[in-house]
């Protein structure tokens, strides 16, 4: 381990995490911190070897670039070797081996897994049964790394993230609801900004109403965005079909019609007003590329910081 860095006392170590919304707000916020520090090194180009002699796995039912490279290549730099994991050639897909028995088998190889997949209740059953740390890599129900990084962003960009007016603009998706739950939970007020019949769930809202009480923030559900977009101090949007929606995918498009961030909404935001898209883009669809690629994008620097987040979320849960 580099001299340098003292890690919290906080004990993460062997934590999951699944959804944003099982970590505590000081969790959080020590993660951030952490990951502030880690960039900073980086930047320097100090090791800081955390998890030396470490092996994570990698198990991606979808596709990713991000989240598989961020991952891989933040490991390496933890002084940890990543190994992809095709579950096409492991049993548990070819020949039916039960997901109890992977997970028990792959605790005794590895010091942790990130998984990306469909249901959520696939990540949780793994974590059921595994002793090592499992780490959502995107559900059809949450995106926490994301959110992670989000915060991170957020709070480097704008100095604070208490009271800060962060208005997601699209569908009320896996992303949609890990940043509302992030939002609440250290007090920012979050509006997100859907068509009718794309909010996110309410189930979810309800909980995001519950932490906002709690941490002095707020969760406010839109059906105009110019009206969510005024005053706002981040402008956040994703694809409005996700991934195992492609069938969905031509009525999303008409739905979706005149939901773009474009100019004519960030020249609402506030002064210091910042775009934010987890990536991948589609041009024309929900930003424009004169958004994406203008003056208030973050958007680059937000992906950049799934590398800095991950790797403190890595060296906090990993024993
Ligand atoms: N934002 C995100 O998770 O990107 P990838 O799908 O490329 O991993
Ligand atoms: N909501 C998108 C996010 C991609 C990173 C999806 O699930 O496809």
């Amino acid at each position: 381990m580099s001299p340098s860095i003292q890690l919290p006392t906080l004990t993460l170590k062997g934590r999951d995490l699944l959804r944003v919304g099982d970590w505590s707000t000081g969790e959080i916020l020590v993660t951030l911190d952490l990951a502030d520090e880690l960039k900073a090194l980086h930047a320097a180009r100090t090791p800081h070897r955390l998890l030396e002699g470490r092996t994570i796995g990698m198990i991606f039912r979808k596709p990713s670039t991000r989240t598989r490279v961020s991952f891989a290549a933040g490991i390496g730099q933890l002084g940890a070797d990543a190994v992809q994991l095709s579950t096409l050639g492991m049993h548990v897909d070819a020949r039916g081996e039960s997901i109890q028995d992977t997970a028990l088998v792959l605790s005794r190889y590895l010091d942790g897994l990130v998984i990306r997949t469909f249901a959520q209740a696939e990540v949780k059953e793994y974590a059921e049964h595994a002793s090592i740390p499992i780490v959502n890599g995107l559900t059809d129900d949450a995106h926490p790394c994301q959110a992670f990084a989000d915060l991170l962003t957020i709070r480097e960009r704008l100095g604070e993230l208490h009271g800060a007016r962060i208005v997601y603009v699209g569908d009320g998706n896996n992303v949609c609801i890990s940043l509302m739950i992030a939002c609440v939970k250290v007090g920012a007020s979050f509006v997100a900004a859907t068509p009718a019949g794309y909010e996110p769930p309410a189930k979810a809202v309800e909980r995001a109403r519950v932490l906002a009480a709690a941490s002095g923030g707020s969760i406010e559900l839109c059906g105009d965005a110019r009206e969510a977009a005024t005053g706002a101090d981040v402008l956040y949007t994703d694809v409005w079909t996700s991934m195992g929606q492609e069938e969905e995918s031509a009525q999303r498009l008409r739905d979706f019609a005149g939901w773009t961030i474009d100019a004519g909404l960030v020249s609402l935001m506030s002064s210091r007003g910042i775009v934010l898209h987890c990536l991948p883009a589609h041009d024309g669809e929900e930003i424009t590329a004169e958004v994406l690629y203008g003056p208030r994008s973050a958007a680059w620097d937000q992906a950049e910081n799934r590398l800095h987040a991950q790797k403190a979320l890595l060296a906090l849960i990993v024993e």
